[in-house]
C-alpha cells in the first residue's frame, strides 16, 4: 500500500521537508568540476552554464544533509550517487534522493555503460520492439549507476533541421514518433516502474514544437489545429503507457511560457489526457519567465505562476525552495497544493524500492553494465538504423576489389560517432569506423589521415594533405557530419545549443569532400549526424553516400559492415533531408497547397523523401486489397499487399502504409504514415503483409475541431517511402 506510506510520511514532514521534496540540483562533480577553475570572485558572480551565483557544491551538500534536496541531475558516477544518498541519510527523515540523468541513447554520460544509436538512428530502424529493448537495458544499467529517472523520451516533433537538437528526436512523423515513445515508457518503467530495476520515463518537452528559426527554447506560434494533430498525439499515448513524469520545454506557445502555461499542464495535460505523474520543469525555466519571457516581475512570482499552472519540481537552484516556502507562509500558495506535488514525488520513490536500499552495490556493476548482451543489442541497433542514400553500383564493396583505401574525416576514427548527450567512453569499450573497416575487411590495406575531431577547428593544411593521399588510393571513403560529443561545449557542432543558421557541412568538410572526390578515385561519403545536412553537392558526386546518424559506440563496426555486404541495409529516413537551408521546413505530411507555386529559382522537392532508404537487394509491391472497399466511423479494414525479394540478397523491407483524406471540411495532409511493418524476405521469397486499419486512423480534427472521421473517399498507399512513385494506391469508401 504505497498510498498509506506516502500519507503517513506525508503527516510527519514539516512544509520545508516537503517543498524540499519539489526542488532538484544538479549533481556535486559536475558543480565541482565547473568551480574548480574559477576564483572566489568569479564564483560569486558564475552564471556560467546557467549556475546560480554564488552557489557552490557546498552549499548544495549542506541543504542535502538537512533534508533540504528532493533530487539531483547529472550524477555521472555511481560512487557520487551513493555519497549523495549518505548525506540524504544524515537528514531527520532520511527520504531518499530520487536522481535524474539524460540517458537518452543508453546511459551514455556514465563510463562504461552501453551507448546505443541515437534516437533519429532508432527512428530510422522502425522497430518499436528494438527500443523497447533498448529502454529496458538503459533502465537496468541507469539503475546498476544510481539514477533513477530518465529525461526520454523526447517526444517532440522535428521539423526544422536547424535545431541541433533533431538527433534527440525520433523524427518529423506524429505516428513513428508517438510507436517509439510509447515503446520507451514501456521499456523504462515496465507495468507501472516498481522495482529496482524500473526507471521512471520522462515525455518531453511540453510544448516544444517547432521553434521560430530553429533555435532552441525560441517561441512557437503554433494553432490549436496543429497542436492537436501533429504535436499532440504522442504525448497522449505516453500518458497513457504510464508516462509518470513529464518535462515542460523551454519556449513559449502562442504568448504563454511552456513553464506557466495552465491551459497545456492543468487543463490538456491532467484534466483532459488524465496524467497521474509529475511535471518538471527544464534547465532553471521557471526562473526564465522573469528574467526571459518576462511575464512574471520576479522569480517568486514565477515560482507562483508555475506551481498555480501544475508543476511539481524545479531543476536546479535554491530559490524555489526558499521563495516557496514563503508563498505559502504568506498564504499565497496552499499547503493542499504543495502536498500534491510531494505525494507523487513520493510515490515514485516508494515505487522504485528507494526507501528499501537507495544505495548502489559497486561490486555489482561490473556484471549489469555493459554486458555482451546489451553490446550485441547496441551492434544490432547500429545495423539497423544505418541509411543507404546513394549506391551507384559500388557497394557493397568485395573483400579484395579495392587494395588500396584512404579514410578520413572530423567522424573517422573518432568517438563522435555516440553523438550527443555521451561522455567520452573507455577506448576498448567503442569501436571506430576506422577500426570497425579494418575488422571487417583484414585483407585491405587502409591508410588514414587524422583531420582532428574538432571541425569547426580543421586545418586546410590538412585538407591539402588529404586530396593528395587520395590520389595515391584506389578508394576514398571520407567520413563528415558533425561532433555533438560533450567534451568542450563550445566546439560541439552537433546535438544541445548547437542550433544552425546553415545546414550544409560545417568547418572545411565540403571542401574535403570536393578536393577528394576530384582525385578522380571513387569517393564513399558517410555522415554522421543528428539533424539532416544538406548534402546535395556529394548526393550528386559520390559514388555512395551512407546516412550513419549518430551510430552509437559499435557504430564503427555496423557501418564497416553495411560498406563491405556482411550486413544488408534495412533502414529508411525518419525525417526529410532538404536540399539546402532555404527548403526549411521540408516534410512529407504536407498541406495540399504547400508547392501550389513551387520555388521558380531552386527545387521544391527535398534531396531524400520521408521513408526512403536503399537495400543492397530489390523489392517489388504488388496485389494491394482491401478487405472491403466501404466501411463506416466505427469499422476496420484489412489492408494486405505482397512484397518479393526479387534481388540476389537476403533483406529486411520496411513496408508503410500512408493515407489520403481527399475530400475534407479542412484541409489534410497529402499523406499520413497510419503504419508500419518490418518484414523479412529471403533472396527470390514473397510475402503477404496485411495491416488492420480501424477508422478511427481516419480521424481529426474537423472545421468546427470535432475529432471524427468525415465520410468520403480515402487513399490507402502502401509501398517503400513516401513517394509517390514508391506506392501502390487503392481507395476506402468511409460511409
Ligand atoms: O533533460 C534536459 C533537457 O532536455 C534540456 N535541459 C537540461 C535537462 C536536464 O539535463
Amino acid at each position: 500500500p504505497v498510498e498509506k506510506r506516502v500519507e503517513d510520511l506525508l503527516k510527519r514532514m514539516t512544509l520545508e521537508e516537503k517543498v524540499a521534496q519539489m526542488n532538484q540540483f544538479v549533481g556535486l562533480e559536475h558543480m565541482r568540476s565547473a568551480e574548480k577553475d574559477l576564483t572566489a570572485e568569479e564564483l560569486s558572480n558564475n552564471t556560467a552554464r546557467g549556475f546560480y551565483p554564488g552557489l557552490t557544491s557546498k552549499d548544495i551538500g549542506a541543504l542535502n544533509e538537512k533534508g533540504l534536496v528532493g533530487s539531483f541531475l547529472h550524477v555521472l558516477t555511481a560512487e557520487e550517487a551513493n555519497d549523495l544518498q549518505k548525506m540524504a541519510q544524515k537528514s531527520r527523515l532520511q527520504i531518499p534522493l530520487l536522481i535524474g540523468i539524460d540517458a537518452i541513447h543508453g546511459n551514455a554520460q556514465v563510463s562504461g555503460c552501453t551507448v546505443y544509436p541515437t534516437n533519429i538512428g532508432l527512428a530510422s530502424a522502425f522497430d518499436p520492439a528494438l527500443v523497447e529493448k533498448i529502454s529496458r537495458e538503459t533502465a537496468i544499467e541507469m539503475r546498476a549507476t544510481g539514477s533513477h529517472w530518465n529525461f526520454n523520451p523526447n517526444i517532440e516533433i522535428a521539423r526544422d533541421p536547424r535545431w541541433g537538437r533533431v538527433g534527440e528526436t525520433f523524427g518529423e512523423d506524429t505516428y513513428l514518433v508517438t510507436q517509439l515513445g510509447v515503446a520507451c515508457v514501456k521499456g523504462y518503467q515496465g507495468a507501472d516502474f516498481t522495482g529496482t530495476d524500473k526507471v521512471l520515463a520522462c515525455i518531453k518537452h511540453f510544448m516544444g514544437g517547432t521553434p521560430i528559426n530553429g533555435t532552441n527554447g525560441a517561441p512557437a506560434d503554433l494553432s490549436e489545429r496543429t497542436m492537436r494533430e501533429i504535436y499532440f498525439p504522442p504525448y497522449i499515448a505516453g500518458v497513457k503507457a504510464g508516462a509518470f513524469t513529464l518535462m515542460t520545454a523551454h519556449n513559449e506557445v502562442n504568448g504563454i511560457p511552456s513553464h506557466s502555461n495552465k491551459w497545456l499542464m492543468d487543463d490538456i495535460l491532467r484534466k483532459e489526457w488524465g496524467f497521474k505523474g509529475f511535471i518538471v520543469s527544464d534547465w532553471m525555466d521557471i526562473e526564465h519567465i522573469h528574467d526571459l519571457h518576462k511575464t512574471a516581475e520576479t522569480n517568486k512570482d514565477a515560482y507562483h505562476q508555475s506551481i498555480e499552472a501544475g508543476m511539481d519540481m524545479h531543476m536546479h537552484g535554491p530559490d524555489f525552495f526558499y521563495k516557496v516556502v514563503e508563498l505559502v507562509k504568506e498564504g499565497k500558495i496552499s499547503e493542499e497544493r504543495i502536498n500534491e506535488s510531494v505525494r507523487k514525488i513520493l510515490e515514485a520513490k516508494f515505487k522504485l524500492g528507494l526507501f528499501e536500499n537507495p544505495f548502489v552495490d559497486l561490486k555489482k556493476i561490473k556484471n549489469t553494465v555493459f554486458t555482451k548482451n546489451h553490446q550485441q543489442t547496441a551492434l544490432d541497433a547500429a545495423r539497423k538504423s544505418i541509411v543507404l542514400l546513394k549506391n551507384n553500383g559500388i557497394l557493397p564493396l568485395k573483400a579484395g576489389q579495392f587494395k588500396n583505401v584512404f579514410v578520413t574525416g572530423p567522424n573517422a576514427n573518432d568517438q563522435g560517432i555516440m553523438g550527443d548527450w555521451a561522455q567520452p567512453q573507455p577506448e576498448k569499450n567503442i569501436i571506430t569506423i576506422l577500426q570497425g573497416l579494418k575488422m571487417v575487411s583484414p585483407e585491405t590495406n587502409f591508410t588514414f589521415l587524422e583531420q582532428g575531431w574538432n571541425i569547426r577547428k580543421m586545418e586546410k593544411a590538412k585538407v591539402d594533405q588529404a586530396a593528395e593521399m587520395a590520389k595515391k588510393a584506389d578508394l576514398n571513403i571520407v567520413v563528415v557530419g558533425e561532433h555533438a560529443l560533450r567534451i568542450n561545449w563550445n566546439d560541439k557542432t552537433g546535438g544541445e545549443d548547437t542550433d544552425r543558421s546553415d545546414i550544409a557541412l560545417p568547418g572545411l568538410q565540403q571542401e574535403l569532400v570536393e578536393k577528394i572526390h576530384a582525385s578522380g578515385k571513387p569517393t564513399i561519403v558517410v555522415l554522421i549526424n543528428g539533424r539532416q545536412l544538406g548534402v546535395e553537392w556529394i548526393a550528386n558526386n559520390a559514388a555512395a553516400l551512407v546516412e550513419a546518424w549518430e551510430p552509437g559506440g559499435f557504430g564503427g563496426q555496423a557501418v564497416a559492415e553495411i560498406i563491405y555486404g556482411k550486413v544488408n541495409p534495412t533502414a529508411k529516413l525518419p525525417i526529410t533531408i532538404p536540399r539546402h537551408v532555404g527548403q526549411v521546413q521540408q516534410f512529407y505530411n504536407h498541406k495540399p497547397s504547400m508547392y501550389f507555386h513551387p520555388y521558380t529559382i531552386g527545387s521544391s522537392t527535398p534531396l531524400y523523401p520521408f521513408g526512403y532508404g536503399l537495400s543492397y537487394t530489390t523489392y517489388k509491391y504488388s496485389a494491394l486489397a482491401l478487405s472491403k472497399t466501404t466501411i463506416n466511423d466505427k469499422e476496420s479494414v484489412t489492408v494486405s499487399v505482397n512484397v518479393s525479394n526479387t534481388g540476389k540478397l537476403a533483406g529486411e523491407e520496411i513496408v508503410q502504409l500512408y493515407i489520403r483524406d481527399e475530400f475534407s471540411s479542412a484541409t489534410r495532409p497529402v499523406k499520413e504514415l497510419k503504419d508500419f511493418a518490418r518484414v523479412s524476405l529471403a533472396a527470390g521469397e514473397n510475402k503477404t503483409i496485411s495491416f488492420t486499419l480501424p477508422a478511427e486512423k481516419l480521424a481529426f480534427y474537423d472545421k468546427n475541431m470535432k475529432w471524427g472521421v468525415e465520410p468520403g473517399n480515402f487513399k490507402i498507399m502502401v509501398g517503400s517511402s513516401s513517394e509517390d512513385k514508391d506506392l501502390l494506391v487503392t481507395n476506402l469508401l468511409v460511409k
